[in-house]
């Protein structure tokens, strides 16, 4: 019983350090904290520090702008027959979050095959003139809507692929 009061304590006094921003104290504070603690406070720091539904919001605005995603893939990420390709539970976008990040970004070259159906390339319009905070969002939003169940991205995963 013991043991676990004083792990709720370092608990407690760790993510009031995380949140007045004393990350290098706590760096020394977790050599003696237990695993478990340490795991949980970087668990809360993730969270107060990327909102994945504001994202996946500001990402819709971006998917819906003028000339943007949705003039090709369409409303409801269904793309259009043999000329745009589907987003909505499309393998590509399932199966490789980089690699939707880097189309998002530049479309792509080579010729794609997405459920099947190939795409000969090069027609898509690149969103260069998104900034990266602007592409994990879209990115977001494609990776979570219409039933897609994608995970998420952060902007340093987007730097990456610049
Ligand atoms: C001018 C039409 C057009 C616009 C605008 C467009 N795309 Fe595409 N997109 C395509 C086509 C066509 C392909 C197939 C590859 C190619 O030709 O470059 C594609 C491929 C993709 C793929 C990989 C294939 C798939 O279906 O999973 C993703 C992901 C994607 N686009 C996301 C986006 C996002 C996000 C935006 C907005 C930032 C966007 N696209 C804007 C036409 C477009």
């Amino acid at each position: 019983m013991k043991k676990i009061a004083l792990l709720i304590i370092i608990g407690v006094f760790v993510s009031f350090m995380l949140s007045c921003g004393g990350e290098t104290k706590i760096k020394q504070e977790e050599t003696h904290t237990e695993e478990t603690a340490i795991t949980e406070t970087e668990d809360i720091a993730m969270t107060s520090e990327f909102d994945l539904e504001a994202s996946i919001s500001a990402g819709e605005s971006i998917y819906t702008g003028k000339g943007l995603c949705q003039t090709c893939h369409q409303v409801d990420g269904q793309g259009v027959d043999g000329t745009f390709p589907p987003l909505a539970s499309a393998d590509f976008v399932l199966s490789d979050k980089n690699a939707v990040i880097k189309t998002s970004i530049y479309g792509t070259k080579e010729p794609v095959t997405v459920n099947d159906v190939e795409y000969p390339g090069g027609m898509m319009t690149p969103a260069t003139g998104l900034i990266d905070e602007e592409i994990r969002d879209v990115v977001n939003y494609v990776l979570n809507s219409w039933g897609n169940e994608g995970g998420s991205v952060l902007t340093a995963d987007v730097t990456a692929q610049r």
